[in-house]
């Protein structure tokens, strides 16, 4: 897959249901850019699904968003972020601190997901995996939430220098 340049100093949000690929996705950008709601509940309980820590992560998670966009150093989100309330949160976090906001969708299709979600270490149960991609905005929808660029991972894997590769496997 190709990777788009994010904008410096901005927010990039990665929406998409649990499996999906945001982590896999994030892990080719600089680690410090990352903030992740499951590293934060991992470390305040063992567990990164342990979801009694949710508000304690949230509150780690704003305290790096803070930090980082005042000083225009890029962030990117890598958790779910297919409610609408919790969108709205870091675009207001980008508007404050007056930086851009863009969005990664991982419009990934349901079968696809699953078949990652299952193959893997951490295993989230399929009601819940289901019940996000229901929730999965389009990209019409997180535009007109505020989001100045949205990206596509449909179109990211197919893009000319993935299918370069695909040719020469
Ligand atoms: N994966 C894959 N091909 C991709 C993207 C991901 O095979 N293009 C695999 C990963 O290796 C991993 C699984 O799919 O085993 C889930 O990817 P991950 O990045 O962990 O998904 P997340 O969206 O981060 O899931 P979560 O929200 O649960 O953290
Ligand atoms: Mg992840």
């Amino acid at each position: 897959m190709d990777v788009p340049d994010l904008p410096d100093g901005g927010l990039c949000a990665l929406v998409g249901p649990p499996g999906s690929g945001k982590s896999t996705f994030a892990a080719r950008y600089p680690d410090s850019w990352r903030v992740c709601l499951d590293v934060y509940r991992r470390l305040a309980t063992d567990s990164e699904a342990d979801q009694s820590a949710t508000p304690v992560a949230a509150e780690i998670q704003d305290l790096l968003l803070d930090a980082r966009l005042s000083r225009a150093l890029n962030v990117l989100v890598d958790s779910t972020n297919v409610f609408p309330h919790v969108r709205a949160g870091l675009l207001a976090r980008a508007r404050y601190w007056q930086r851009p906001a863009v969005a990664v969708l991982f419009d990934v299709p349901l079968s696809t997901v699953e078949a990652q979600n299952a193959d893997r270490d951490r295993v989230v149960p399929l009601h819940i995996v289901r019940e996000h991609h229901q929730l999965l905005p389009d990209a019409d929808q997180l535009h007109r939430e505020g989001f100045t660029a949205v990206h596509l991972v449909s179109e990211l894997l197919a893009t000319p220098a993935a299918l370069r590769r695909a040719a020469h496997r």
